[in-house]
């Protein structure tokens, strides 16, 4: 184990590029994990006896139990577990909600009485995962209609049922009269029960269909020091999506958007383990160095939400369990068939069911929240490399964007700015002066984004204020004695990690971002990135902390692993709220993150490699983050690891420009690629992708701010556009831009000449450039003569654009410039859009409704901006801000003798239009964006 930290260290520290891949023999296979392999063993068993009727399942639910609550919203009883003697059962307590938005929330709690006093199951995910820390409220009309073998119960004027069979226990959950989620179809459910060392016998506790593989041992040579204290708790569960051949979700891993069928595609087969190709998708955060793409390897962050949607409905399924956690996957009986299995914890499971993809997400979001509103500058270009050197570097890199006319919003720092490593300070020689520093980029409307991570030097120095103070105070993790702050290594060698499920540690981490005079205190400019909390440990299994860990209110880590870098941001989030008193809104980038961490933070897919797959495989990688709920997004442009070709670099930035987060970034050994290293004509393409991102952020926003009350993703696939097409089930290389109406398929492979792009309806669409008419109808739309400078882009007839044209250094710097729009004509002529300004900054457009929500319509050859009651001017919208040019596109009219009649505050004027290629153009209407304005085109007929 010692060497294997060291191989490790020693990789990150000094890894020359060449020869990089995942070093697969760190994480365990499925064969590998006793819970995984135990409960797989199980399925496979059951699988094969229930072939031939010979399999007597042993879950049921004890009739006399039933009871409901809560006006009939909360149904609860007793879930029997017959034991292999036939006359012993376990006792489980079943609780069902109907929650407040028709989903349903189903639970299995282990019944002290059965076990031993100090036996409890982790029970705090949904606390720290659920929007506001509350559980959900109760829906009150349920009709129950029969109460013998099965219980009925209908809601929401029939739309919902749920019909629970008492024996074998099952289930099924229906929307619109047709089964569509079914739990326990398979007879899979499996709750390890506590039991001591010695009854696991095989005469009462242990059924012929289980196995006792490392039920109290770990025999994974890393982990072999796992004391399994507990014995086997492992939960697990089947659930089928009854006429759905799609899921999605579960992230994170470098896979495709549509999910793959684990095992062979078989529930019966027995495996000897050896392929890890057969693993089921594995939800476990750790850092995988150099991780591969086409993956079901776990990545950094785990959301435990899958989405499947089929023909005029979709379903959610949420399983609210922070264990390491394995899923996998069979399509049978034109039906998708999972098995969910964690270590540790509750089975706790919300199952969602809607009639397209985007409700699913409004309702997951109801319950975990949705994405913060982020500030404008954040969904700016931000430049970030291990490392900026030094101040001056920092500055010269500042002033290079300005002088290649790049527009750029935050430079980032790395590790190495820190004192030896230690967190929350600096490192004086080379950072003299971080006011200043802050203080000059702020000139230019710019950011410092500083990098701090949860593993804290352990130096025993005095004069080492965090690390005394979390000393001090016991906020340490602790080992597994539950007496001493862990030790493990880290990027400063031996260190302790804080442990922020504990309230005080939130506290003083909360703190720690504002009392250390030393970092930049009177800054509003600085944001934070947390890196590394997973939590990454070099020295232990599977390069993260031991399972056996303890943390406060006594909860092993195994039960919290996932959550672990979840609770690290909600410190951060606090720490920066109470820095910038609540006035700004924070910006967080994490790397590890958990179903919730979208109310926090950003997040991007870790260390990928500068080769053409990993650029490729960021696409579905934020496909399904957005999905999932966490919509901001991004990986490393340009590759982390190694050195990109001019080529890919520029691809990269093309692509990257359509992430929902925007950044550069690259290892220590890389050599420099800013975007102007590689010369002409790279930097100049690189220039006009990174300014086309700066002129459509009004479109950004919009999408950021729709997701933040809907949770629809801002990188949309094309699915959710056409949610009844099922050609385009699966396409995962292009993607729309929120409810734009922008196309987008960004270039992936190198060197090519021609491409097509996939036109997923009838509609009319238009080039983005030069505004083409593409009226062929749903299909494949070739793209001739592509080169380095080409993205294909089209604009989806029936939505207004809007877009800010100028060049300026920063998004800041933009807030005043005035706005275009491009109205592009469906087959109706018809067009709508939104236009969601506010001051980009603060939380006033919460807390004192300062936001202009304007609705844009084309129609009858009117347009037309009606805007909300907004009250007052505010900073970001004032009484000058205008449109300064509408583009009409695909107008049938012919004429070239336009008139246009502007209105608006009760007074009117003309418009002048003149036609120019593909389009009519009203040059400067100067109409004001803050009321509500109209304008009708006449073509007067000479
Ligand atoms: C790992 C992160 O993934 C990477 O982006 C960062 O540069 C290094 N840690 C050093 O902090």
């Amino acid at each position: 184990m010692k060497l294997n930290w060291l191989v490790l260290f020693a990789a990150f520290c000094f890894c020359v590029v060449p020869s990089l891949a995942v070093k697969e023999y760190l994480f365990k296979k499925c064969s590998q994990s006793g819970f995984c392999q135990r409960n797989r063993h199980f399925s496979n068993q059951v699988s094969k006896l229930s072939l031939n009727d010979e399999y007597q399942p042993r879950y049921s639910i004890d009739k006399s139990s039933i009871k409901f609550h809560n006006n009939n919203s909360t149904l609860v009883g007793r879930l029997n577990k017959k034991l292999n003697d036939d006359f012993t059962s376990v006792a489980f307590g079943f609780q069902l909600n109907i929650l407040e938005n028709h989903s349903i929330r189903f639970r299995i709690e282990d019944q002290l009485t059965n076990t031993v006093s100090n036996f409890r199951r982790y029970n705090e995910t949904s606390y720290w995962s659920f929007k506001d820390h509350v559980q959900p409220d109760l829906f009150f009309e349920i009709n129950t209609e029969s109460k013998s073998e099965n219980i009925i119960i209908g809601y929401s004027n029939g739309l919902y049922k749920i019909k629970i069979q008492l024996y074998p226990f099952k289930l099924t959950y229906y929307y619109n009269n047709s089964p569509s989620i079914v739990l326990n179809d398979r007879n899979f459910l499996n709750i390890e029960h506590f039991r001591k060392k010695n009854d696991n016998d095989l005469t009462k506790n242990l059924s012929p269909e289980e196995l006792d593989f490392d039920c109290f041992t770990d025999s994974f040579k890393d982990s072999s020091k796992n004391t399994l204290k507990r014995g086997p708790e492992s939960v697990a569960l089947d659930a089928t999506f009854k006429n759905f051949l799609n899921v999605y979700g579960i992230p994170e891993h470098a896979d495709s958007m549509a999910l793959k069928t684990t095992r062979d595609n078989r529930d019966d087969a027995s495996y000897d383990g050896k392929e890890r190709d057969l693993d089921p998708y594995r939800l476990f955060n750790v850092d995988i160095f150099e991780y591969e793409t086409d993956s079901k390897l776990p990545n950094y962050g785990s959301i435990p939400f899958m989405l499947a949607h089929s023909h005029n409905v979709s379903a959610g399924l949420f399983w609210v369990n922070s264990a390491d956690t394995w899923i996998d996957i069979i399509k049978k009986d034109k039906s998708t068939k999972t098995h969910w299995i964690s270590e540790a914890g509750l089975l706790d499971i919300i199952l969602i069911l809607d009639n397209s993809p985007a409700s699913i997400n409004q309702k997951y979001g109801d319950i975990t929240g949705y994405v913060a509103l982020p500030q404008l500058f954040s969904l700016g270009y931000h430049q970030c490399r291990w490392n900026y050197n030094n101040q001056d570097d920092v500055l010269n890199i500042n002033k290079k964007f300005d002088y290649f006319k790049i527009p750029m919003d935050s430079i980032w720092l790395d590790i190495e700015y820190t004192d030896e490593k230690k967190y929350f300070t600096w490192k004086n020689s080379l950072f003299n002066n971080p006011t200043e520093m802050l203080s000059i980029l702020g000139e230019t409307g710019r950011n410092l984004i500083a990098i701090i991570d949860p593993h804290i030097k352990s130096t025993n120095d005095k004069n080492y204020n965090i690390e005394q103070q979390i000393l001090k105070n016991n906020l340490a993790i602790k080992d597994s004695d539950n007496k001493n702050p862990f030790h493990g290594q880290c990027w400063p060698g031996d260190s302790i990690w804080i442990d922020t499920f504990n309230p005080k540690a939130i506290t003083i981490w909360a703190s720690f971002y504002q009392n250390f005079t030393t970092f930049s205190n009177d800054s509003t400019n600085l944001h934070i990135w947390n890196d590394m909390n997973e939590p990454s440990v070099f020295s232990g299994p599977e390069t993260t902390a031991p399972k056996d860990l303890v943390h406060y209110g006594d909860w092993e880590h195994r039960s919290l692993h996932n959550l672990y870098g979840h609770s690290l941001i909600e410190a951060t989030y606090q720490g920066l709220n109470e820095r910038y008193q609540n006035m700004k809104r924070p910006f967080i980038l994490t790397r590890s993150y958990f179903s919730g961490s979208q109310r926090y933070s950003a997040m991007w897919s870790g260390d990928n490699m500068s080769k053409w797959g990993y650029l490729k495989i960021s696409i579905p990688m934020a496909l399904t983050s957005g999905i999932s709920g966490m919509p901001f997004s991004g990986s490393d442009v340009g590759g982390f690891f190694g050195d990109p070709s001019s080529e890919l670099l520029t691809r990269w930035y093309q692509t990257g420009i359509w992430y929902p987060f925007f950044r550069g970034h690259a290892h220590i050994d890389s050599k420099r690629r800013e975007p102007w290293v590689p010369g002409d004509p790279y930097t100049s393409i690189i220039r006009d992708a990174i300014k086309l991102r700066y002129s459509l952020l009004p479109v950004f926003y919009n999408s950021f701010y729709e997701s933040s009350i809907n949770g629809l993703p801002v990188m949309k696939p094309l699915f959710y556009e056409n949610p009844n097409n099922e050609k385009i089930f699966d396409i995962d290389d292009e993607f729309f831009i929120g409810n734009s109406g922008i196309l987008v398929k960004p270039i992936t492979e190198e060197s090519l000449s021609k491409f097509e792009i996939y036109i997923p309806d009838d509609e009319i669409y238009y080039d983005f450039n030069d505004f083409t008419k593409i009226d062929q109808g749903e299909g494949k739309y070739e793209y001739k003569n592509l080169s380095l400078d080409n993205i294909p882009i089209l604009i989806k007839g029936g939505n207004i654009i809007p877009r800010k044209m100028r060049y300026r250094r920063s998004s800041k710097l933009m807030r005043h410039d005035p706005y275009t729009l491009i109205i592009a004509l469906d087959k109706n002529q018809t067009s709508s859009g939104i236009l969601y300004v506010d001051d980009f900054e603060t939380f006033n457009y919460k807390n004192n409704e300062e936001y202009l929500l304007c609705k844009l319509k084309f129609e009858n050859n009117q347009i037309s901006s009606n805007i909300n009651n907004y009250k007052n001017f505010f900073d970001g919208i004032d009484e000058y801000l205008e449109i300064e040019k509408i583009i009409i596109v695909g107008l049938d009219d012919s004429g070239d003798n336009f008139k246009g009649e502007i209105s608006q505050n009760n007074k009117i004027w003309n418009a002048s239009i003149i036609r120019e290629k593909n389009s009519l153009v009203i040059k400067n209407p100067k109409v004001k964006v803050n009321t509500s304005w109209k304008i009708n085109i006449f073509n007067e007929k000479p």
